[in-house]
């Protein structure tokens, strides 16, 4: 296994990400080249630009992934790439590039799941972690509750049913008017520390429904009316708010969060008392995706372990948010049971992807 090199490559959203990583765990080099001007300029993703954005740099990353691990294409075992779930226009940048460098040295494609890669990166940053276990995903794009019960073999306990967490922090934040640069959940969670928690009484999504599932389009709406009452004009940009305006912005900010991390806290609650009896071994409870890097979300998710006699296992926020170790390492789980695919044709034509 200490032989295994993988090259993991990502371009689902908007951060084009490669890094490569040995079979024992050790990180060789790792790059990021974020969208931040295309992010500001549009208050988001627009795929068709983001798609461009990945195309301009995708060889210059994994290039730079290259050379940080002092490594050529020819010494890699196996390129991994994502390719779902996320913007199709997007994962076929990755793609492409994955396939054209496995055809041209000869090596083996493993496809990964982007979702599957947030949850397993966990296990290299914790080797005691063993399957089973539980993970509680947050991103932009989606909101899981599973029980992990071996490599391939997940139960989904919970989904959201329309907007995920990162969605949520990202709309309100562009709504109070914070800079966007870096996406919207780093500005929302920095302001909602000004801000008093409890001031403005956001109600608890789906409190009624007693199972694992999640709801944040509700709790968008309730933010609308509050910055509608409040007279919030996104328009004027935070750092040229008034004091007073500052100050409603940032009530506003940590009241969504506290709720929104409380909708968290709950469904864990009852995904764990689910998966006990299914698997009453369980030891660990994983926080990954986006949001997971979070300094709030990771406090009071660790008042959930603690109470249910369980550990957490959250990565580093570098590993949380959008990266190309995580599907590597995911690459190599996978590698080691002999699952992937032979190296695609070297004179495969584009098209095919
Ligand atoms: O996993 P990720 O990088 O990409 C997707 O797979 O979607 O997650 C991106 C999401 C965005 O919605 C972003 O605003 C959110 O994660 N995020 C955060 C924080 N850092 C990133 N949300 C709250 N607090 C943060 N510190
Ligand atoms: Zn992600």
């Amino acid at each position: 296994k200490d032989d295994l090199v993988v090259l993991g490559i990502e371009t689902s959203c908007d951060d084009t990400a490669a890094a490569v990583v040995r079979g024992n765990g050790e990180i060789l080099s790792q790059v990021v080249s974020s969208q931040a001007d295309l992010l500001a300029k549009y208050g988001g993703v627009a795929p068709k630009m983001a798609e461009e954005a990945h195309s301009q740099v995708i060889d210059q990353v994994v290039q730079e992934a290259l050379d940080k691990a002092n490594l050529t294409a020819r010494n890699l075992s196996a390129v991994a790439v994502t390719i779902g779930p996320g913007l199709s226009l997007c994962l076929r940048v990755g793609v492409r590039k994955a396939r054209k460098l496995a055809g041209s040295f000869n090596l083996p494609i493993i496809s990964i799941h982007h979702m599957e890669a947030h949850c397993l990166v966990a296990r290299l940053i914790e080797r005691e972690l063993e399957f089973p276990f539980m993970a509680l995903l947050i991103s932009g794009g989606h909101n899981l509750l599973i029980l992990a019960h071996d490599l391939g073999h997940y139960i989904q306990l919970g989904t959201t049913i329309d907007d995920a967490i990162g969605e949520a922090y990202d709309k309100t934040a562009k709504w109070l008017g914070l800079d966007m640069s870096r996406s919207g959940g780093p500005a929302l969670e920095e302001l909602a520390r000004e801000g008093d928690a409890e001031s403005i009484k956001f109600s608890t999504p789906m409190k009624q429904h007693r199972d694992c599932n999640f709801s944040y389009a509700g709790l968008k709406t309730q933010v609308r009316l509050a910055i509608g009452s409040h007279n919030i004009n996104a328009e004027i940009p935070i750092s040229s708010a008034s004091s007073q305006d500052r100050r409603s912005r940032a009530d506003i900010a940590a009241s969504f969060q506290r709720v929104a991390v409380l909708h968290l806290e709950e469904r864990c609650d009852r995904a764990i008392e689910w998966a006990r009896k299914i698997e009453p071994s369980i030891k660990h409870l994983v926080v990954s995706g986006g949001v997971a890097s979070n300094q709030y979300v990771r406090a009071r998710l660790e008042h959930v372990v603690k109470k249910n006699n369980l550990q957490l296992v959250c990565p580093p926020p570098k590993l949380c948010t959008d990266n190309g170790v995580m599907v590597a390492w995911t690459g190599i789980e996978h590698f080691c049971m002999g699952r992937f695919d032979p190296p695609p044709p070297a004179d495969e034509h584009e098209d095919y992807v």
